[in-house]
């Protein structure tokens, strides 16, 4: 299964659900889903960087996912404070490089600095990409790129008129990186959950039915698989995809 060769997506982004159901049917608490679903998170970012992928985003937490109890908020929170500082060195030693989006200042100060820290250690790392969305919301990032463009045309500096898709786009936490090709969901939900809004324009979504904490390189080879064989058109013909295809050298 090492040995298979696919046409990897240039950024593959992942809603990781399901934590908190897959402890509840085994009868435990919420809590030990996200302990399991942090250990698969580490297994998956291996098996992405292991494959070649340049650019990897793991959905770890939303601006919804606030209004959960406070007590697996704060979980959530010290969970990812140790995590960031255990898994720094690993990082360091796979040649990946940490990205956060979301809104930082919302975090707590420990995942906040522990964040900014992981990002700084690892800066200089070639291999994959790894983008944590972290308080993160499709909606409240446009809505933030939205403000800013217009402080820039209230201040003379920009013309409404050269407002296009390509400066939209800079004016996102994720400029830095190429649109999602393929975005995973586990736990068999079909929607995004204000997940890149804007950025899922044209992704291919690979639905899993196994939660988080069930999925394994079987599922993430599956889902790779999947994605080769798809045809992306772009609202193009499928004949006009062909010939461009056979036209390519
Ligand atoms: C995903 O699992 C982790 C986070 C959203 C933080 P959930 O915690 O959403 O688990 P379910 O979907 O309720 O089972
Ligand atoms: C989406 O999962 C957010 C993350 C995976 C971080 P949710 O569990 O919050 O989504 P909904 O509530 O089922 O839509
Ligand atoms: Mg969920």
């Amino acid at each position: 299964m090492d040995d298979i060769f696919l046409e990897l997506p240039r950024h593959l982004a992942i809603i990781m659900d399901g934590n908190g159901r897959w402890a509840k049917s085994r009868g435990r608490n919420r809590l030990y889903g996200h302990i399991r679903g942090a250990q698969v998170a580490k297994q998956t970012i291996e098996n992405c960087a292991r494959l070649g992928i340049k650019n990897l985003t793991l959905f770890a937490f939303s601006t919804e996912n606030w209004f959960r109890p406070s007590e697996e908020v704060s979980f959530l929170m010290g969970l990812m404070a140790r995590k960031l500082k255990i898994e720094a060195p690993s990082l360091i030693k796979n040649n990946i490089r940490f990205h956060c989006i979301g809104n930082l200042r919302n975090l707590p100060s420990a995942v906040r600095e522990k964040a900014l820290e992981t990002i700084k250690l690892t800066a200089h790392c070639t291999g994959m990409n790894l983008t944590c969305a972290l308080s993160y919301g499709g909606r409240q990032e446009i809505t933030a790129a939205a403000r800013l463009i217009a402080e820039e045309v209230a201040k003379g500096s920009l013309k409404p008129e050269n407002i296009d898709e390509a400066l939209f786009a800079g004016a996102l936490d994720s400029s830095f990186m190429p649109d999602p090709d393929l975005i995973i969901r586990t736990s068999g939900e079909h929607r995004l959950s204000n997940f890149f809004l804007w950025q899922a324009a044209y992704s291919e979504i690979h639905i899993v039915d196994k939660s988080w904490p069930e999925f394994s390189k079987v599922e993430l080879y599956q889902a790779l698989e999947t994605f080769s064989k798809r045809e992306r058109r772009f609202g193009k013909t499928s004949e006009q995809i062909k010939n461009s295809t056979l036209r390519s050298p």
